[in-house]
């Protein structure tokens, strides 16, 4: 058996707040979870490292497969690549997951949110190719390959089947983007007649966004190409709460990493109210996960102490300002830890 070891990206901004909010309610279910620092973003930069995600950083997480990681901020026109797209392609993290849910106590227009989008993170517009033509004119490609296409397709059905979904809607723009949206259209539906018992849609995504806002409901599993998984993730945070409450996980077959959607929000970083849920729900994932992969029945059991404890605190009124809450980011998980039971 694998040992409990995650490495813990802190991040920047409000990254090293949420982090420290979310490992001091995961060590207070006495698990041994064994903490391995490691640098990326700006904190990297200033510790002295060349780049925003040191060879190091990208050693560990293939050391110990599991990750643990705050937002980190991308230096804009510096020449900096970003971390997370980086962090994605360089240890080939295809499969993100985004779980999307009402929660207790948090009003929203929606009260029965509960959906996952499937996002594939490693190609289409997140390619990077772009030229210039000439002065003025300049491309952007979308890539799409066929494995990558497949392997999606398959992470999202067997997502589903494992977690008692119903459907996969796959959103898509093939009507203009023939050949690339086209392709990841035919390898879901390939991949949607291995499983009979789960329906299948296409969506087109304008369409799609107008049915999302109308009644959310409607979807269980919404497959994404990369740049559709991006924009979705945010539109679908915004029916149940905000950037607050949405985790998510990267996998790939080297490892998992677990992060909240959100960014390093410099304009709140260093005051204490950043809301850590997200990443605190992100960390009942990587409990979840331990449990999954790793045969460890503690931490699946730990995940849902965790998740109690914060739905008691949302229910209560403990949270967050951005949540209407009046309680700062070490206040929140105070009570968290205070309701764990
Ligand atoms: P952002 O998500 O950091 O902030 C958007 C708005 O949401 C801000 O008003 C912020 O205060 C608020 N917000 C975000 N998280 C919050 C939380 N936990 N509690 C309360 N309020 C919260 O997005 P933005 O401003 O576009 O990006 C800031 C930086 O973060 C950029 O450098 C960007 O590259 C980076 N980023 C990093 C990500 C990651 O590491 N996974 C993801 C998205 C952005």
């Amino acid at each position: 058996m694998m040992s409990k070891s995650v490495v813990l990206i802190e991040g920047d901004g409000i990254g090293p707040e949420v982090a420290d909010a979310t490992r001091r309610v995961l060590d207070a279910c006495q698990l041994g979870l064994e903490w391995v620092p490691a640098r990326a973003g700006v904190a990297a930069l200033d510790a002295g490292d060349s780049s925003v995600l040191p060879e190091a950083t990208l050693d560990a997480i293939r050391e110990h497969g599991i990750a643990l990681k705050g937002p980190c901020t991308t230096p804009i026109g510096s020449g900096f690549t970003s971390v997370n797209v980086g962090l994605r392609k360089s240890l080939d993290l295809y499969g993100a997951v985004r779980p999307v849910r009402s929660m207790p106590g948090v009003t929203t227009r929606y009260d029965n949110v509960d959906l996952v989008i499937v996002r594939e993170n490693t190609e289409g517009l997140y390619a990077g190719i772009e030229h210039t033509v000439t002065e003025g004119v300049v491309t952007s490609l979308k890539v799409a390959t066929r494995s990558a296409c497949r392997r999606i397709a398959d992470f999202a059905f067997d997502y589903a089947e494992k977690r008692g979904r119903n459907k996969v809607s796959a959103f898509h723009k093939a009507n203009i983007m023939k050949l690339s949206d086209g392709l990841f259209l035919e390898e879901a539906k390939k991949v949607a007649e291995e499983y009979p018992s789960i329906e299948y849609e296409e969506v087109i995504i304008d369409a799609g966004c107008m049915r999302m806002v109308k009644d959310p409901s409607q979807f269980d599993v919404v497959l994404c190409e990369n740049l559709y998984g991006d924009i979705m993730s945010d539109l679908c945070a915004g029916l149940v709460g905000g950037l607050g409450v949405t985790p998510g996980a990267n996998h790939g077959l080297v490892g998992s990493i677990f992060e909240a959607v959100h960014g390093s929000a410099p304009d709140i970083a260093g005051q204490d109210k950043a809301n850590p849920l997200a990443l605190l729900m992100s960390g009942v994932m990587l409990l979840r996960h331990l449990g999954d992969t790793r045969g460890y029945t503690d931490c699946a059991q730990a995940a849902d102490r965790v998740r109690n404890a914060y739905n008691a605190c949302l229910e209560a009124g403990e949270c967050t300002g951005d949540l209407g809450g009046s309680l700062t980011t070490t206040g929140f998980a105070d009570a968290v830890i205070a309701r764990l039971g």
